[in-house]
């Protein structure tokens, strides 16, 4: 996987953690159709699921199009058919273009796919703001935003069919007078015939791969219709890790509370909820668990319900883990939490799981079984198997090359 290509390796050595230049690989991804083929998954499961949490907006032009937006979310692409012809279908043939967010939520593994990319981008990082995994579907010629810029870099992989053109301006390559101040957008232009000279140009063709650095004004032209796979690393913000620990921690307490009347009500609350000693003792336990839900889904959130599989494991098949890392086991003094890829597997008591967690290669649901058995009776057993197969923590083994080589250039 593209993962352990030398040029990527070099391009994450060079720019790690900020990626602040503009850099070209060009066919980095040897079969971009592969990835395609997991974003529709994800884009039939979401819609097919009522599409609750898919966030995705259709585009025509440069506008937000309601009607556009509401078709595509509740019309899952047909047997065979690409996210290039589904989105035709959905917009009866004229020009138009959807941005799909969090994409990987939906598609157990596109997720494995987005994991090993996070993981790739982020070496020796145990604390990871957290990622969106996008996807960018378009028949038209121009981008809805125009010439415009981003706050994060954008990592770009290009699936193809038809080209994309991209226009990247230096730092300060554009006087700011010559933009327009758009209140959704930001600073834009669409003036594109009297500021494209000043700008660099790239051909991006299936399999291609671009950085673009934040605050860097950029603009697509798509030469037919295609598809690209786009990565946002969110930069750490220690306000909002604080913030988001505190509101997981106390939020529970807070809503037991009932509705403060006056300032005085809250501040006794604050002050109240704050000196309580056994909240303050019960703190690590809520930060571990929080790290083990993001570690183990590789700081990209959780699959949604309908991305995790029904039924149970199927028995006399061989397993691996879906990556390295997948699964973690936090103890409190009376709860154990078993993590897997972000979703809570909780027993009573301090359970002893480090058998579990030292399972490697390839290995049977006897197996599984046998490790647990130490320490749960056989229902409880059961569950935990079932569990681990339903979230995507185990996979078959005959399924897993495909995501084996990256997880170990990762792991
Ligand atoms: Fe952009």
């Amino acid at each position: 996987m593209f993962v352990q290509d030398p040029r990527w390796c070099q391009f994450v050595a060079d720019h790690a953690p900020r990626y602040q230049e503009t850099v070209f690989l060009p066919a980095l991804v040897a079969a971009p159709w592969g990835i395609a083929e997991r974003i529709t998954a994800a884009v039939t499961t979401a819609t097919t699921s009522g599409a609750k949490g898919l966030r995705l907006r259709g585009f025509r032009g440069s506008e937000f199009d309601f009607k556009l937006t509401e078709n595509l979310s509740r019309t899952a692409p047909r047997d065979d058919q690409s996210l290039t012809e589904w989105l035709v279908d959905s917009a009866d043939g004229r020009p138009a273009c959807v941005a799909i967010n969090d994409v990987s939520s939906w598609d157990l593994g596109l997720a494995a796919l987005a994991r090993s990319v996070v993981r790739s981008l982020t070496p020796d990082r145990d604390l990871v703001s957290g990622a969106d995994i996008y996807t960018f579907v378009a028949d038209v010629e121009w981008t809805p935003f125009g010439i415009h810029k981003d706050d994060e870099p954008s990592l770009i992989f290009h699936l193809g069919p038809g080209h994309k053109e991209l226009w990247v301006w230096p730092a300060d390559g554009i006087d700011p007078r010559q933009l327009f101040e758009n209140p959704s957008l930001g600073k834009v232009s669409f003036d594109f015939d009297r500021l494209l000279p000043g700008a660099s140009h790239y051909v991006l063709r299936p399999g291609d791969f671009v950085c673009i650095p934040r605050g860097r004004y950029h603009l697509f032209r798509n030469t037919g219709p295609s598809v690209f796979l786009g990565v946002t690393l969110f930069p750490f913000d220690i306000r909002k890790s604080f913030a988001d620990l505190l509101i997981d921690h106390f939020g529970a307490r807070l809503d037991a509370a009932g509705e403060p009347a006056s300032f005085d009500d809250l501040q006794r609350l604050v002050l109240e909820t704050l000196h309580a000693a056994e909240a303050l003792s019960e703190l690590p336990a809520t930060m571990a668990l929080a790290a083990a839900k993001q570690r183990t889904a590789g700081y990209l959130r959780a699959p949604k319900v309908a991305a995790l599989r029904t039924g149970d494991a199927p028995v006399d098949a061989a397993y691996g883990w879906a990556y390295p890392g997948v699964v973690e086991c936090v103890v409190g003094a009376d709860r154990t939490h078993l993590v897997a890829r972000g979703r809570d597997i909780a027993f009573g008591g301090a359970v002893n799981l480090d058998e579990l967690l030292a399972l490697t290669g390839e290995f049977t649901l006897n197996d599984l079984d046998a490790v647990l058995a130490v320490e749960l009776d056989i229902s409880r057993r059961r569950q935990v198997v079932n569990a681990l197969w339903r979230f995507g923590a185990l996979d078959l083994f005959s399924a897993l090359p495909t995501t084996r080589a990256a997880c170990a250039a990762s792991a």
